[in-house]
């Protein structure tokens, strides 16, 4: 279960504190910790609560509301306080911001919005301590809860068809969603001939075209309604059924898409078409990790030459590129050295060729970290997601991993 930020409200306004209690409800990363409908009676509320963040709302009395914030952040000065308001202007926000508010949101509150100030919160020391081993970050509640990984958009982009995108992509989402501490979410942006719900067995409800034409008033809770849950943990948001429904899916929406999961689990994986149409490029651009899935096989690698490329274009999205191999130890003449000479980028990692455990896995609809967790492929798909999270995560078989570790180039 993921860490959570608790919040605690102070709104005399039923109407708003009802929309904003909404939003809050909606958001696995968040607790709606308490509720007050008196600035009067705030402090007693907090101090029986305990909260990370309090939202103090101040249209219903702007004096006593401003007043209030003034004196939460003389007597609990590490208690951030983020002010709401249907007053947008400049006085408004100077005004709570001079009374010793941290954020101030315009109401009605927009999710990505609140999750963005408390994301600013969180960055100023408000529930951010340094991850073990000095890895990367690891976010709290500020309050000695269990440790958060931070969150990961990881894109998987082939270099050609039948590469194995949706392989790498269903196993790495799986294999990160077994870990305890995280939650993973698969979406598959392969909009016209994508398979990650039959490679997971899943018979969807909605798909990624409900999300986007609902796009204008999609909440978090609207949105995990819309997700397929496979019994690994793996959530997954489908491609459109009907090919016509393609065209719902604009840039703009899938991006909204992608900032709400981000917001509501620790590791996102984007199945890619081949196609390089404007949503993938609009997916690259969230995506924290680009894996760039190859071959030893001369038209894959080419390929990979062009994309590398093409990406490195765009210095944001060239450093994210990392070149993953497919199917080493299958039938090729090329080395793996001639590989790296050619790409002029070293190999992030490579998995092994097995092809009647991949297609069991596939034609199963079970992944491997279920169907076979020994096996050396899942063992590599285990390696590359440790790679990617920077630390070591629970291994089902730490012997093998170990084993496979020696395939991790970076
Ligand atoms: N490491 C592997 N070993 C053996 N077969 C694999 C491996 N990875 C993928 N395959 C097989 O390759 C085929 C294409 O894989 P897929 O993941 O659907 O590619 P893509 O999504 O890039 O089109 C599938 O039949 C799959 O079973
Ligand atoms: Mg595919």
């Amino acid at each position: 279960m993921k860490d959570v930020q608790r919040i605690a409200i102070v709104d005399p306004s039923d109407a708003t504190r009802e929309e904003l209690r909404q939003v809050l409800l909606g958001m696995d990363s968040l607790w709606l910790e308490a509720e007050c409908t008196r600035y009067e009676f705030f402090f007693d509320v907090i101090s029986q609560s305990s909260p990370d963040v309090v939202i103090v709302s101040l249209d219903s009395d702007q004096n006593k509301a401003l007043q209030l914030i003034g004196q939460l952040t003389q007597v609990n000065p590490d208690l951030p306080v983020l002010a709401v308001s249907a007053k947008g202007d400049g006085n408004a926000i100077l005004q709570a911001l001079r009374s010793g508010a941290k954020e101030f949101l315009t109401v009605p509150v927009v999710i990505e919005d609140l999750l963005k100030a408390l994301q600013r919160l969180r960055s100023l020391g408000h529930g951010l301590r340094p991850g073990p081993n000095g890895g990367p970050g690891y976010e709290t509640n500020g309050k000695g809860g269990a440790a958060t990984p931070k969150q990961q958009v990881i894109a998987v982009l082939g270099s050609r068809g039948g590469v194995g995108c949706t392989s790498i992509a269903v196993n790495l989402g799986a294999t990160l969603a077994q870990q305890a501490n995280h939650s993973a979410a698969l979406v598959d942006l392969d909009l016209a001939l994508g398979d990650a719900d039959v490679a997971l067995d899943l018979m969807a409800d909605y798909t990624l075209a409900d999300v986007a034409l609902n796009v204008e008033r999609l909440d978090m809770q609207f949105l995990r309604r819309s997700l397929s849950k496979h019994s690994c943990g793996l959530s997954l948001l489908p491609h459109p059924v009907q090919m016509e429904d393609i065209r719902l899916i604009r840039e703009d929406s899938l991006q909204r898409v992608i900032g709400l999961l981000r917001a509501s689990f620790t590791h996102l994986v984007l199945d890619l078409s081949k196609s390089f149409s404007a949503t993938d490029v609009a997916a690259l651009h969230t995506a924290d990790v680009i894996l760039l899935v190859a071959q030893l096989e001369l038209s894959s690698l080419r390929n990979v030459v062009r994309i590398v490329q093409t990406l490195g274009n765009d210095e944001a999205l060239g450093e994210k590129v990392r070149i993953v191999l497919n199917r080493v130890g299958g039938d090729c003449d090329i080395s793996l050295k001639k590989a790296e000479e050619t790409i002029g980028k070293p190999i992030f990692w490579q998995a092994p060729n097995d092809t009647k455990l991949m297609m069991e896995s596939r034609n199963q609809g079970v992944p491997l970290v279920q169907h076979a967790p020994r096996s050396k492929l899942q063992q590599s798909f285990l390696g590359l997601a440790q790679a990617l999270c920077g630390t070591q995560i629970e291994a089902p078989v730490k012997e093998k991993a170990s084993r496979w570790a020696m395939f991790a180039r970076r």
